[in-house]
């Protein structure tokens, strides 16, 4: 099972930005440890980053019929983005919603996200570790959706 994971905007700039709220570890680093959990894990990963708007919605489109899961960071995009809530309820394919920092204890502004209601989960405050929390929560759901489609499977026979 695939899941692709999609980082919106300025996240290319982890270990250069604000290193006193994100820290000092590269976007490459952490998807290189993601890439590490899918191989013992079986699951099947693809990465995307983006610091635009209609290129996200896009990429969240073309998952459709070829990824059975999402793990997006939607950055700033997280609270403003009605096209990228609606891209994600569109194709309806399990999403988890992940921030590097705890958005609650941030700026009031921050404190809102437009894409959590159409998604599974979020995971926020744990730095990168949040990334590791979701491909834990992800492995789960890829569980229990194999178990679903076996349960179906026996039914039918
Ligand atoms: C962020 C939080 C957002 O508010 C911010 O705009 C980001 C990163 C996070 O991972 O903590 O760019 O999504």
């Amino acid at each position: 099972m695939k899941v692709v994971v999609i980082q919106g905007p300025n996240l290319n700039m982890l270990g250069i930005r604000e290193q006193n709220i994100y820290g000092p570890m590269k976007l490459e680093d952490i998807h290189a440890q993601m890439k590490n959990f899918a191989e013992q894990n079986g699951m099947e990963i693809e990465f995307f980053q983006s610091n635009l708007e209609g290129e996200i919605v896009d990429k969240i489109q073309e998952c459709l019929g070829d990824a059975q899961g999402i793990i997006i960071n939607p950055a700033a995009y997280t609270h403003t983005s009605i096209a990228i809530r609606d891209a994600i309820a569109a194709v309806q394919i399990p999403t988890i919603e992940v921030h590097i920092s705890n958005i609650y204890r941030r700026e009031e502004f921050r404190q809102k996200s437009l894409i959590a209601p159409v998604c599974a989960g979020q995971i926020s405050g744990f730095g990168p570790f949040s990334y590791h929390l979701a491909m834990v929560a992800m492995l789960q759901i890829f569980n229990e959706m194999k178990a679903l489609a076996e349960a179906q499977k026996k039914q039918q026979q």
